[in-house]
């Protein structure tokens, strides 16, 4: 079924809580609504939404909103594996529960990140080592400018760091429909990332449930809750930069300040990827307030909106000023993972 309403007010639709509305606002639960839809945007401008929390919109959108309500759950048993294919307007959290529920394994360290099934898939969320492209078997979409269904097996989607095919410019004409995933029966409990390798140092072997919740607790203690504190979970990606620009940042750091470490994970021979929240913290920016916008007290990667009142404007103003911060003292320019619109 298609729905369609003009001038809807997108406070509710975005976890930022901007009070930005949409000219029309579309929301379909049948892949072959898809054509139909189209036909009521021809050449205007349009935009998919999920669940509006990895967005801002800079100001009121002029066009066609697309909110995709599938919402089917396909599981298919393959003996130690289960594929199981997932409609895009599915909460990706509930479809965690879901497979924690039934013992499948593979997502449960993604517990508790906001956002739909098909923006999982085209943006690659990841958390605690794990990313949605380890799971994914294949990739529905709808091409709208050859009008025909598509499908993408994981390994042709160009899957990197928060990226995929479908950012691309050009392939940013496809609508993803359905995400099937592949969740093992047999236990995988891998928690040697970050803040859960205490949990495996304790030497317990630890349900998925556990897992679970444990990422929950974990999250909840230092992200803000969307529902009390807009935001749009972190502002920016983490930067990888060569090993030499790394080694000069080192040496500035140890120069201006003793015995300060510059912290840095090995993504491969001649890359290290340098946690932003850190460069930003470094520059000050941990908990400062600029209008109604504030850098989370906790976690200074993500921006807030403080008193539910900041306007997009007050948030970039203060994104601007932590990647003019950051790029003066560190020389490296902090990439946004939240997209404007
Ligand atoms: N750090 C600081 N100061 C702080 C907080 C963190 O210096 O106040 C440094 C620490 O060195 C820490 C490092 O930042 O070791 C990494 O922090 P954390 O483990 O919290 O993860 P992150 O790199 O900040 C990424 C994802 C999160 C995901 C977590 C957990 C990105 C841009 N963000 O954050 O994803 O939940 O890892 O795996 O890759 C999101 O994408 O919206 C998101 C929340």
């Amino acid at each position: 079924m298609i729905t369609v309403e003009e001038n809807k007010s997108l406070k509710e639709l975005n976890t930022f809580g901007m009070d930005v509305s949409a000219r029309y606002f579309i929301e379909y639960d049948d892949p072959d609504d898809l054509e139909e839809v189209m036909a009521m945007v021809r050449r205007q401008q349009w935009f998919c939404i999920g669940s509006g929390s990895n967005l801002l919109f800079k100001e009121d959108y002029p066009g066609y909103l697309l909110h995709s309500k599938i919402s089917t759950i396909t599981p298919v048993d393959k003996g130690d594996c289960v594929m199981v294919t997932l409609g895009s307007g599915l909460e990706m959290d509930k479809v965690i529960e879901w497979a924690v529920a039934n013992n499948l394994w593979g997502i449960e360290k993604l517990s508790a990140i906001p956002g739909q099934v098909g923006a999982a898939a085209v943006q690659n969320i990841g958390a605690y080592g794990v990313e949605i492209k380890d799971v994914i078997y294949k990739v529905q979409a709808y091409d709208t400018v050859k009008k025909q269904f598509v499908t993408f097996h994981g390994e042709d989607c160009r899957y990197g760091y928060r990226t995929s095919l479908f950012k691309e410019p050009y392939n940013g004409s496809y609508i993803v429909t359905a995400v099937t995933i592949r969740l093992s029966k047999t236990p995988q409990p891998r928690l040697e990332y970050g803040q859960l390798r205490a949990l495996a140092e304790s030497g317990r072997v630890l349900t998925l449930q556990e897992i679970r919740n444990e990422v929950i607790r974990i999250r909840s203690e230092k992200l803000p809750d969307p529902k009390k504190v807009g935001s749009a979970g972190s502002f920016f990606k983490n930067p990888v930069v060569l090993l030499e620009k790394f080694e000069e940042i080192r040496e500035k750091v140890s120069a201006e300040i003793c015995n300060i470490e510059v912290p840095h994970y090995r993504v491969d021979e001649e890359h290290v990827k340098i946690p932003a929240a850190w460069l930003i913290e470094q520059c000050g920016f941990k908990g400062r307030v600029m209008g109604n916008a504030q850098v989370w007290l906790l976690q200074p990667l993500i921006i807030v909106n403080a008193t539910g009142k900041a306007t997009p404007q007050e948030i970039i103003n203060l994104q601007r000023e932590i990647t003019a911060e950051v790029l003066r003292r560190f020389g490296i320019k902090l990439e946004r993972e939240v997209e404007y619109v």
